[in-house]
C-alpha cells in the first residue's frame, strides 16, 4: 500500500495496484463489481447497466442508462476507410489480430481521443469505443464469411444490435432470439471485469504512458489473445473436439495434462487467483444447460465437458493444485450453440471485457497515476571485466 509493493514469499512478481472497481476472493470464489455480487448482477441487470456501473461506479438510473445508450449509439458510425484496412487482411487472419489492429486504427480517425485530460474528453472517447467496437466485431466476422456488412438498427438494445450485425442475412428478415440475446448478455456481464488480469494490466500500463484509450484497448486485446488468457475459450473447444474425435477418451487427456513431459494443459482449468470454483464458471455451466435445453440442442461436446470436469474434480493431481474450471471452460459451448465461429470466441471475450478495460483505464487516468514501471529482481552476472573478441 502507499506505493510500496512488497512481494509475499513465493508470490509471482507480476506487479499490483490499488483499484476500487472489482473485488475477487480466490479462496472463497467471490467476485464483485463495485461491491455488487456477480451472481446478482448476472440475474438482475443487463450488460449496458453493468458497463455503466463498472465505469462510473454506480448502477444507473433509467434516465442515466438511456442517455448513456443514446450517446453510444450516436458514436457507432465507423469511418468507411476502416474497411480498406479490414480488406487488406486475408480471410484466414485470426479475428483477434484484426480487431486489435482496427481498434488501434480508430485513433487515426478520432485523434481527439488521445489527449484526454478532462472527464468530459474521457467520456467522449469512451462512448466512441463502446459504439464502434460491436461494429468492428460484426464486420470482422462477416468478412471471414464473405457476407456484406450490416450497419445495425438503432432501435435495438446494445447486445441485440450486436447479434443483428453479426447474424442478419441479405434479403431475409432477421428474427431476434430472446434466448440468445439473454444468454449473450449474461456471458458479457460475466466477462466484464476481473481486476488486474493480464490484459487489464496491459491496458493500465499502456494507458499510464498517456498513449490514448484506443491504443491502450488495442494492447489489451493483444494480451487477451493468448491461449493462457482469453484465447483459452477457443482452445477449450478445440480440446473437447479432439477428445470427441479420439472416441471421448477423457482419461487419455487427463493423463496428458498431468504428464510433466507433455506441454498439454487441460484448457479451461486452473487460475492464478481462484483456488476454489470460479464463480463465473458455475453460472456459465447452468446457462449452457439452459440454452441447449431451450434450443433443443443435444451437444455431445457438453457431455464430454461434464465428464472431463467430473474426472478432474476427483483427480488428486487437480485437487492438490486446486485446479477448477474457470470462466473459459463452458463459455465456448454457448457460443457454439449460438453459431458463433470458434475463431470469434475470444473476440466475444474481448467485447465483454471492454467495459472493465475502460473502467480501469479511466480510474488510472483520474487518479493521475504515474507511468507504469514495474521493477525487477536482478539475477544476472555481477560486474565483470571486458573480454576482447580475440580472447573470447
Ligand atoms: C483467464 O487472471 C485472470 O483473472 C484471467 C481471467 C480473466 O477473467 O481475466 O480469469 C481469464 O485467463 C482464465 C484462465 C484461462 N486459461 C486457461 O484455462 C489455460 C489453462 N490454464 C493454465 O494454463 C493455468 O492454470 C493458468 C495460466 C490459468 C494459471 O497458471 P498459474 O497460476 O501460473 O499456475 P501454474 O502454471 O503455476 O500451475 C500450478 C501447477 C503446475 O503444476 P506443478 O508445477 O505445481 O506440478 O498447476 C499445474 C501446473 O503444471 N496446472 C495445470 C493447469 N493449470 C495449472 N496442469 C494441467 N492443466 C492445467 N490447466
Amino acid at each position: 500500500s502507499g506505493g510500496v509493493i512488497t512481494l509475499d514469499p513465493g508470490y509471482k512478481n507480476t506487479g499490483s495496484c490499488e483499484s476500487a472497481i472489482t473485488f475477487l476472493d480466490g479462496e472463497k470464489g467471490i467476485l464483485r463489481y463495485r461491491g455488487y455480487a456477480i451472481e446478482e448482477l448476472a440475474k438482475k441487470v443487463d450488460f449496458l447497466e453493468v458497463t455503466y456501473l463498472l465505469i462510473f461506479g454506480e448502477l444507473p438510473t433509467k434516465s442515466q442508462n438511456d442517455k448513456f445508450h443514446e450517446d453510444i449509439k450516436a458514436q457507432s458510425a465507423v469511418d468507411e476507410d476502416i474497411k480498406k484496412i479490414l480488406d487488406a487482411f486475408p480471410r484466414t487472419a485470426h479475428p483477434m489480430g484484426i480487431i486489435s489492429s482496427l481498434t488501434s486504427a480508430l485513433t487515426a480517425f478520432n485523434p481527439s481521443s488521445v489527449n484526454v485530460n478532462s472527464e468530459e474528453d474521457m467520456y467522449k472517447a469512451i462512448v466512441k469505443i463502446l459504439g464502434k467496437m460491436p461494429v468492428l466485431v460484426a464486420w470482422t466476422m462477416r468478412k471471414r464469411q464473405g457476407l456484406p456488412f450490416d450497419y445495425g438498427d438503432e432501435s435495438l438494445g446494445y447486445v441485440e444490435n450486436l447479434l443483428k450485425m453479426m447474424f442478419s442475412k441479405p434479403n431475409s428478415c432477421y428474427v431476434q432470439s430472446k434466448i440468445l440475446v439473454d444468454a449473450l448478455d449474461k456471458l458479457l456481464i460475466l466477462h466484464a471485469d476481473h481486476e488486474q488480469n493480464c490484459s487489464t494490466s496491459t491496458v493500465r500500463i499502456v494507458g499510464s504512458a498517456h498513449a490514448g484509450l484506443f491504443a491502450s484497448i488495442s494492447a489489451g486485446i493483444s494480451a487477451l489473445w493468448g491461449p493462457l488468457h482469453g484465447g483459452a475459450n477457443q482452445a477449450v473447444l478445440e480440446m473437447l473436439q479432439a477428445i470427441e474425435a479420439d472416441g471421448g477418451d477423457t482419461k487419455k487427456y487427463m493423463a496428458k495434462a498431468k504428464d510433466k513431459n507433455d506441454p498439454f494443459r487441460l484448457m479451461g482449468f486452473g487460475h492464478r487467483v481462484y483456488k476454489n470454483f470460479d464463480p463465473r464458471a458455475k453460472i456459465i455451466k447452468k446457462a449452457a444447460d439452459d440454452v441447449l435445453d431451450a434450443l433443443g440442442i443435444d451437444d455431445p461436446i457438453l457431455a464430454i465437458a461434464k465428464g472431463l470436469e467430473k474426472e478432474a474434480l476427483e483427480d488428486p493431481y487437480f485437487v492438490e493444485r486446486k485446479l477448477y474450471p474457470n470462466v473459459d471452460f463452458y463459455s465456448g459451448i454457448i457460443y457454439r450453440a449460438m453459431n458463433i465461429p470458434q475463431e470469434m470466441f475470444t473476440v466475444m471475450f474481448a467485447i465483454g471485457r471492454l467495459p472493465g478495460w475502460i473502467a480501469q483505464w479511466r480510474e488510472m487516468r483520474l487518479r493521475k497515476e504515474p507511468i507504469g514501471r514495474p521493477r525487477q529482481l536482478y539475477i544476472g552476472a555481477t560486474e565483470r571485466p571486458f573480454v576482447p573478441v580475440e580472447e573470447r
